[in-house]
């Protein structure tokens, strides 16, 4: 326990710990210090000075967040010598300051509007011409206002220190000085929108929330990230209309959760609520006669899917988006497996047959800093899970030695030894660096082995968990499995998969089905094997359950039902720690789209009568049943990989902002990172058979031999492939 003393804050004594900075003590004593530089997540550069106070025994006053308590030390925030120096900073920081509240996009949430308020003079003695600095394009997703920059430098040091980039600095000194990205580079993080919320006041603003409205004017409703399975906490704001709460959401800030993402959010959580209010979203039931689709009501659609599903119930599929919330993944269940449909899965990216048996993994972000060495398989962590990539950099920087293996060598921020293996051989490699670990001992200390996308697709995946699972026993070693979407494991546990009698995805491609059921999943972008899906879809009588209208569904599907997206719906996702986070609908469904979890329960009293299902209710059961549930023990494999023997094969792979049907429909995520057409192969000799077919084709040394790694399909072949496994790629 860290040593206590005694001081005294306005006359008030006061027990902080040894090492405590003076401006948290006060906070906490409900002392506020006025502050624009310092942020308890950013270290210290005391350099706005706002935060001077009067210390018993010094002449001058001394900024508070620079200074440590120490045992009777006397401070005054209130006495003439604190206010006058507190006074005197805000009016240096207000002289080249433009009076622009009223047209400011941070007016009324503004730290240095709220400050002025206390310790600025009414009238300005300045008379002279204030400075203006020049804008900058930072990208789609960040405004600038530079002149109102007061340089505290948070976005430079969030930028360094948790986003992992240098893009932004401070250049020029005194009234030179500005913020800048040197070249005009723009800026390029997942992690950006935090900079926004770090900066005091409006020189970094939201672009896609520009001059929506006014924070006093906002409901505040909160959510579960729906992208990845971290489950950051977020604040849905809608504009608050009397108590209607049914106005569109306009922005997404993040929801501080000490546990999970603390008081961050990539962008992709932050800036994906344009996707719901897009006009792509679909407005009303739509069947196809004569290959044209046309308008139908729900009460008709609802009665041709309840025929359909009785005439077709012993040949149909049901493919489930892992984005769906558990209250839908158990209505679905309840639904299709009361029918006799068995052929049910949630894991649309798998390539391996046998499921890699998922469960929770009980490591919390924090936890990760711990560990002395990370062994990252298959990941591309700082994309796939940006919450847990920040961690993972700060491992690093506690002297942790961090790995990757994978075929692909992707940008981390931190410093990390690739070992690169094409997918034939990526499970043998990691056998065998277990089994030098064992003998050797080359992984040091606390070991954590992170399984991400490229192992979770792998068709080797349940030997790899097997390999790693074997490794870890009884060692100080640990292993977590890193799903992509927000709701795997929450769906595993409602029973969303095919059991022992059923088929799963893989399985269902290849038997003929006279019936597809698909939920939020667009079957050329979402699957593992978009060529077969989609002919699987468009051969058999497909009813889509989707929030939007696009090509590929219309393309396949014979009946679409308007589905709300998340952020209309109330439901529960459980995350990869088995953490089970139920929220709240911030929204209306739009135009005539209805919640998964009413279509669902419509559908079962049609077909077998009455059944009041109320959503606490059947949140209740979900909870039960996953507190319930019972994990079934890995099965030891021990079996030594051998390498594939390849076709051309897709992976899988999907780019972090259209790794769902929401994310492809937000248009400032989309203009940040516009879909690259570049394939990428690893040597001359592939460019030169592949070039007459993919014009855009580059060698990169980032890519392992025998792979094409491009984002919409990511494809990898043996050597005897030649060019005709080309076809396997649907675009
Ligand atoms: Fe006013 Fe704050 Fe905007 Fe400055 S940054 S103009 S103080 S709202
Ligand atoms: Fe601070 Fe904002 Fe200026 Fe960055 S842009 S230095 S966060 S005021
Ligand atoms: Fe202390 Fe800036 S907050 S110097």
């Amino acid at each position: 326990m860290s040593e206590k003393i005694e001081l005294s804050i306005n006359g008030k004594k006061v027990i902080a710990a040894k090492g405590e900075r003076l401006i948290d003590v006060a906070k906490r004593e409900g002392d506020y210090i006025p502050r624009f530089c310092y942020h308890p997540k950013l270290s210290v550069v005391a350099s706005c000075r706002m935060c001077l106070v009067d210390i018993e025994g010094m002449g001058k006053p001394q900024p508070a967040c620079a200074t440590y308590v120490s045992q009777d030390m006397m401070v005054r925030t209130q006495s003439k010598k604190a206010i006058d120096a507190q006074k005197a900073i805000m009016q240096f920081l207000l002289i080249n300051h433009p009076l622009n509240c009223p047209i400011c996009d941070q007016g009324g949430e503004c730290e240095l509007q709220d400050t002025a308020m206390g310790y600025g003079e009414g009238v300005s003695e300045y008379t002279e011409d204030k400075r203006t600095v020049e804008d900058e394009d930072l990208g789609p997703l960040v405004a600038t206002e530079m002149s109102l920059c007061i340089h505290c430098t948070r976005c430079v040091r969030f930028g360094k220190e948790i986003a992992g980039i240098s893009d932004l600095g401070l250049v020029g000194r005194s009234d030179s000085a500005m913020i800048s990205t040197y070249l005009n580079t723009g800026l390029k993080s997942e992690l950006s929108g935090n900079m926004i919320d770090l900066c005091p006041v409006g020189a970094l603003t939201s672009k896609p929330f520009k001059f929506k409205g006014r924070s006093w004017g906002f409901k505040q409703h909160l959510g579960i990230s729906p992208h990845d399975c971290v489950g950051s906490n977020l604040a849905y704001h809608t504009i608050a209309k009397g108590y209607d709460y049914l106005s569109d959401v306009i922005r997404v800030l993040p929801y501080h959760q000490p546990l999970l993402n603390d008081t961050w959010l990539s962008d992709r959580d932050r800036f994906s609520y344009e996707g719901i209010n897009s006009d792509k979203r679909l407005k009303k039931p739509l069947v196809k006669k004569g290959g044209q689709f046309e308008e139908i009501d729900w009460q008709d659609a609802l009665l041709m899917v309840s025929e359909k599903l009785k005439a077709h119930k012993d040949a149909m599929g049901v493919w489930v988006s892992s984005q769906a919330t558990c209250e839908e993944g158990y209505l679905i269940q309840s639904l299709f497996s009361k029918l006799g449909v068995l052929n049910i899965d949630a894991q649309l990216l798998r390539n391996d047959v046998h499921n890699m048996d998922l469960r929770p993994y009980d490591i919390p972000p924090e936890d990760i800093i711990s560990y002395d060495t990370i062994v990252l398989v298959g990941s591309n962590i700082r994309y796939e899970q940006p919450m847990l990539s920040i961690k993972v950099k700060q491992a690093f920087e506690n002297g942790a030695n961090v790995h990757s293996i994978g075929s692909i060598h992707h940008e981390y921020y931190f410093e990390h030894t690739h070992h690169m293996t094409p997918v034939q051989t990526l499970v043998k490699t990691v056998y065998e660096t277990c089994q030098l670990a064992k003998e050797a001992g080359i992984l040091k200390g606390k070991v954590l082995w992170i399984l991400g996308e490229e192992a979770w697709i792998h068709p080797q995946a349940s030997l790899l968990q097997s390999i790693i699972h074997n490794y870890c026993e009884n060692k100080s070693a640990s292993y977590m499995v890193l799903p992509p979407g927000a709701n795997t494991l929450g769906l595993l546990a409602a029973g969303c998969h095919p059991g022992s009698a059923g088929m799963g995805f893989q399985k269902m491609l290849d038997k003929p089905l006279e019936m597809v059921w698909m939920h939020q999943v667009d079957p050329l972008l979402d699957t593992a094997d978009p060529k077969r899906a989609y002919e699987q879809a468009k051969s058999a009588f497909t009813v889509s359950l989707s929030s939007f209208d696009t090509e590929g569904i219309r393309d396949c599907a014979d009946l679409i039902l308007p589905l709300a997206v998340v952020a209309e719906s109330p439901g529960t996702y459980i995350n990869y720690m088995g953490y089970v986070q139920s929220f709240k609908s911030a929204t209306a469904p739009k135009h005539e789209a209805k919640m998964g979890f009413s279509i669902y329960d419509v559908l079962y009293q049609i077909l077998f009568g009455a059944r009041e299902q109320k959503i606490e209710a059947i949140s209740k059961k979900v909870h039960h049943e996953y507190t319930n549930k019972k994990w079934p023990t890995i099965i030891e494999n021990l079996e030594v990989p051998k390498p594939i023997d390849a076709k051309w094969q897709r992976l899988g792979l999907s780019h972090h902002v259209r790794s769902d049907i929401q994310l492809r429909h937000a248009e400032s995520l989309q203009k940040a990172y516009p879909i690259e057409e570049v394939v990428y192969c690893s040597d001359q000799a592939t460019y030169d058979l592949m070039h007459k077919h993919l014009p855009n084709i580059q060698v990169s040394d980032k890519v392992a031999p025998g792979v094409l790694f491009y984002e919409r399909a990511t494809v990898f072949y043996g050597a005897s492939c030649g060019e005709v496994g080309l076809e396997i790629d649907h675009e």
